[in-house]
């Protein structure tokens, strides 16, 4: 079981952060990828990530803190991004669901980390709500199939996926996938399994049966059995191997062991 999406340098993890570091080792998680949301969490990810083993970080700066990215922050980016434990630039996107960032910001701050990532060679980790023909534009424009990446926890509708698959991107799903009338089932069944990836986003979207409660990475166990249950003809065991099998490919995990 891997976790590619978690955010355990968030605050929410101050009390208990070593033990549920621990905690995720010891239920079988193998890896664990922390994603920075801006400058700050992007070096606490890289802390994280030199401290921990089978811990990987991504730095980049979140669309939500878009109006942050000026040019000595991605300059400070940059060089974290060298650093041997960060496996892709991320999270970068669009958000015009909260626009806690003006439209014109985000898309701007998005081209310039794809940007980077292309100069560096890294994949990206891409969030987007509320936007996926836009940022989907964006992504076909700068020619992202070179670098790679993932649509991590994904919300759009079938024809948005084909179009983020026709691009090699992998789509990513978390703790949504297990809730009732879930519109993500349908989009998972439909995605050929060896284009998805798991995640938490830890420490929001709870799977069920602990909705409601703190997300962690032990957790991705519940997005594998729904995901188990969406392809029946493989078993829990064959969807954990494949589902990782893809994370090492795609963040080259394997070579930097
Ligand atoms: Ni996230």
């Amino acid at each position: 079981m891997i976790d590619t999406h978690a955010h355990l340098d968030f605050p929410q993890f101050d009390p208990d952060r070593e033990k549920i570091i621990f905690e995720a080792k010891a239920s079988g998680i193998k890896n664990i990828i922390n994603i920075g949301v801006d400058l700050k969490s992007s070096r606490k990810s890289v802390e994280l990530a030199k401290k921990y083993d089978f811990v990987y970080a991504t730095v980049g700066v979140h669309p939500h803190d878009a109006k942050t990215l000026n040019d000595d922050v991605l300059k400070s980016i940059e060089v974290l991004a060298k650093n041997e434990k960060v496996v892709a630039i991320g999270e970068i996107g669009l958000d015009f669901y909260r626009n806690l960032s003006p439209k014109y910001v985000q898309i701007k701050a998005f081209e310039k980390q794809i940007e980077l990532a292309k100069k560096l060679n890294l994949p990206i980790v891409v969030h987007i709500r509320n936007a996926y023909d836009d940022a989907l534009s964006i992504l076909i424009k700068n020619n992202v199939q070179e670098i790679g990446g993932v649509l991590h926890c994904f919300s759009g509708n079938l024809e948005q996926a084909k179009e983020g698959l026709s691009l090699g991107f992998y789509l990513s799903f978390n703790g949504t996938l297990t809730y009732p009338k879930s519109r993500a089932q349908d989009i998972a069944k439909n995605t050929p399994i060896n284009f998805i990836l798991t995640e938490t986003d830890c420490p929001y979207l709870t799977p069920t049966p602990f909705r409601g409660k703190r997300n962690k990475p032990s957790y991705v166990r519940f997005v594998l059995e729904k995901l188990s249950e969406l392809f029946p003809d493989k078993s829990f065991e064959e969807i954990e191997k494949i589902t990782e099998e893809n994370a090492f490919k795609l963040f080259k995990l394997g070579n930097r062991l």
